[in-house]
């Protein structure tokens, strides 16, 4: 899976490329019970690209999240976001980053649009009406008749929207998700992965987790495959053009594969 184009994606460490909006250089953490969860991890995403993390459970992909967010501090090498090392200026790297969950980031008893004006107002876009959060609800395919709604009264795909728009109204230059479509109804997963595309064709570098493989090779620009906090394979879409993804991963996992 190594081509001059992927070498590319490589380039010298710690040099700093300004296309680059998410990188992992040697991004190690061994958790207090001794946990080796990543080990050496090194990655690149770049700005209007969608990085796809696949692997099985356990795999270390919410942890490389984590890192990125600095949720926890890394044990070794360090996570960049536009450039700059989140465990050392983690507010300034914050800046840059919006993290798309259910749960994690949204207030369950405020409305979709009052969450939309909360965030807002944190991210410092202070000059929007309720009208613009409307709008952008509406461009997510919120149904206007839940904008009113408490979000703890949302489906998983209604809370997920909600979250976008607050991504598309921060308009911070990366986006992490960790497994975004997962119990999603087909109609929703459709439309979020629309979402996706969308917001990588505002040049957003995008980080994302998923088990959904056929997903993935749909909408990422590069796949990654992780296994025992280690990255065993990252191709390229047209890498993997002539290839059966789903098998690749199997050998991979049966460790009948290794990179
Ligand atoms: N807070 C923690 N303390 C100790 N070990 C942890 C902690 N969080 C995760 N781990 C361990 O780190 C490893 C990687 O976990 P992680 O949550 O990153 O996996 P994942 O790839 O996201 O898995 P899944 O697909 O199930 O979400 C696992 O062995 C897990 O048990
Ligand atoms: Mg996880």
């Amino acid at each position: 899976m190594k081509n001059s184009e992927q070498s590319l994606s490589h380039p010298e460490k710690f040099k700093v490329d300004t296309s680059v909006m998410l990188e992992a250089l040697d991004l190690s953490k061994r958790y207090e019970d001794g946990v080796l969860a990543l080990d050496r991890l090194n990655l690149q995403v770049r700005s209007g690209q969608i990085f796809a993390m696949l692997g099985a459970n356990g795999a270390g992909k919410t942890t490389t999240i984590n890192l990125f967010l600095n949720y926890i501090d890394p044990t070794g090498g360090e996570a960049r976001v536009n450039g700059i090392t989140t465990h050392k200026n983690p507010l300034q790297a914050k800046s840059n980053l919006s993290y798309v969950s259910e749960n994690v980031t949204l207030y369950p008893n405020f409305t979709a649009l009052q969450n939309m004006d909360f965030f807002a107002r944190i991210a410092g876009k202070n000059g929007l009406s309720y009208a613009d959060y409307a709008e952008i609800l509406n461009r997510v395919g919120l149904q206007t008749e839940a904008h009113h709604k408490k979000l703890k009264d949302f489906s998983k795909g209604m809370r997920q929207k909600c979250g976008i728009a607050i991504a598309i109204i921060k308009d911070a230059p990366a986006v992490l998700l960790d497994e975004p479509t997962a119990g999603l109804d087909p109609q929703a997963g459709r439309e979020f992965i629309d979402l996706l595309s969308r917001l990588r064709e505002e040049g957003k570098a995008v980080l994302m987790s998923t088990h959904d493989i056929f997903r993935a090779r749909e909408i990422a620009d590069e796949i990654g495959i992780m296994s025992a906090g280690r990255l065993v394979l990252q191709a390229g879409k047209d890498e993997l053009a002539g290839e059966d993804l789903e098998k690749l991963y199997m050998e991979y996992m049966s460790g009948s594969k290794q990179n």
